[in-house]
């Protein structure tokens, strides 16, 4: 006899990093939006804040008085995940927030053992009542980042369209074929985003074409345009597609989750 939700709950979840070690590339951005989106389309996510910064926390409207427990009492081992899971406005989308302790985490786990290792173990059977995990990692390739990447299924990188973006991501890209190679030799990578593109801006179609010429199908169709309403949106708490819907940038974020989701199955397959 067959139950209706029996097939999303016995599928493990799927657990997506978005890493740059650049700042300011749309990591965050990305982050929130894809997980909106991604939500949207009745998905079961979890966002991992996982930078110190905690700006995906921020993007959430989570008060900081929400955000005592948090990834970093996960990874120091304080708390289980299940503690710092918290639920926000969004139906189907919960949150694990971050804090500026995270960054002292680098420095504390030097002697622990397993210390790459210590977010893939604290999600592990932790995490299976959602179909997406995304991961928001700090602008680093440090011990958070690792930990994120060895954690992980598969890491989309989103990408500025700006000069020297190539040289930032091919250096990212060996570090992923290294963390493959040495730690976690199942990560793909689900692909590369390029954000903040700007139609009147020369440089971002020569980056564009560039970065599609070097790697090819791995760049997603969909483009992210430099759009104020995304840059506004998380002032107000609150993810664009949320904020307004209907602009450019919301509507970018939408159609990047539906080649996410067509990539996942063709990964899964
Ligand atoms: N498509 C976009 N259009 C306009 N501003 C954007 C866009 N994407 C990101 N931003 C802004 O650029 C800044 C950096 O983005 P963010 O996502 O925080 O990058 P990261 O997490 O990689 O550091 C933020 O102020 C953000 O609001
Ligand atoms: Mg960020």
């Amino acid at each position: 006899m067959e139950t209706i939700n029996d097939h999303s709950s016995s599928v493990a979840p799927r657990l997506i990093a978005i890493a740059n070690q650049k700042g300011g590339v749309g990591k965050t951005t990305t982050t929130i939006n894809l997980a909106t989106a991604l939500a949207a389309v009745r998905k079961r996510v979890l966002v991992i804040d996982f930078d110190p910064q905690g700006n995906a926390s921020t993007g959430f409207g989570v008060e900081q008085s929400a955000r005592t427990v948090n990834a970093y009492h996960v990874m120091i081992g304080e708390a289980t995940l299940d503690q710092v899971i918290a639920t926000t406005d969004i139906p189907g989308l919960s949150l694990v927030s971050s804090g500026v302790d995270l960054s002292g985490a680098e420095i504390e786990l030097v002697e622990v053992e397993n210390r790459l290792y210590r977010l893939k173990t604290a999600l592990k059977g932790h995490v299976d009542n959602f179909d997406y995990v995304l991961i928001d990692c700090p602008p680093a390739l440090g011990l958070l980042t690792v930990n994120a990447l060895n954690a992980a299924d598969a890491v989309l990188v989103p990408l500025q369209c700006e000069f020297f973006a190539l040289e930032g991501v091919s250096h990212l890209v060996r570090t992923i074929e290294r963390i493959k190679q040495n730690y976690n030799p199942d990560l793909e990578i689900q692909g590369i985003v390029l954000t903040m593109f700007d139609k009147r801006n020369n440089l971002s179609d020569a980056v564009a074409s560039d970065v599609r010429e070097y790697f090819g199908d791995i760049v997603y169709d969909t483009v992210i345009p430099r759009n104020i309403r995304v840059s506004e949106a998380p002032s107000h708490g609150k993810p664009v597609l949320l904020y307004d819907t209907g602009c450019a940038g919301a509507q970018a974020y939408i159609h990047l989750a539906s080649e996410v989701l067509k990539r996942e199955k063709s990964l899964a397959a």
